[in-house]
């Protein structure tokens, strides 16, 4: 079991990686039988921030609520994975200050990078004006200056993400060390 409960804190454009990290974190920690909930930023617009949109105001609103809800669990000895591009820095320290334990991982990667993928078709449609506000192209996303990891998601693997972040998670006591895996063995 872990000591503490802690927010692990994603930030980062839309389609850099934050779903696919949290959730194979999420996965990972349950398999050490931690207790792990995932607050993921396209989920909890449909019930915790229902009815939302990416003004600032409301995006800053639901950058909140994921906040409140995320230290309830950590104070609670939750590991919270959040997930959501939270791109305003100042929104993001706020949280980062509420929070005794608290892990921001930027998933970064160029945009140019993420349009060209473009997972959703969204970064076509916010190029075409068809999408308004969208992160990154018609409205701001202001990447964290301090954060504890930042995982490249264009150049790395999802392992090597994952293994980063990881390996942090457990240099700095927020998890305990895999034992490592006898090699040979009979
Ligand atoms: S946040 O800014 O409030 O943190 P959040 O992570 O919840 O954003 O939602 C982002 C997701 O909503 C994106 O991954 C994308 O699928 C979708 N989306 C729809 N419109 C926009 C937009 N204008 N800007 C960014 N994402 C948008």
């Amino acid at each position: 079991m872990p000591h503490k409960g802690f927010t692990l804190w994603f930030t980062g454009l839309s389609g850099a990686g934050k779903s696919t990290l949290a959730n194979r974190l999420a996965q990972e920690f349950r398999q050490r039988e931690y207790k792990v909930e995932l607050l993921d930023g396209d989920e909890v617009r449909t019930h915790l921030s229902k009815g939302l949109g990416f003004s600032k105001e409301d995006r800053d609103t639901n950058v909140r609520r994921i906040g409140y809800v995320a230290r309830l669990l950590s104070r609670n000895g939750v590991i919270a994975i959040t997930a959501a591009i939270s791109p305003y820095r100042d929104t993001r320290n706020e949280v980062r200050r509420e929070h005794r334990e608290f892990v921001e991982v930027y998933a970064e990667a160029p945009i140019e990078k993420l349009a060209e993928r473009d997972v959703k078709g969204l970064y076509k449609k916010a190029l075409a004006g068809e999408v308004k506000n969208f992160s990154g192209i018609s409205d701001p996303y202001e990447p964290p200056l301090n954060a504890e990891v930042v995982v490249q998601t264009d150049r790395e693997s999802v392992d090597e993400s994952l293994d980063r972040i990881l390996t942090y998670l457990e240099e700095k006591g927020f998890i305990d060390a895999e034992a490592p895996v006898a090699a040979g063995g009979y």
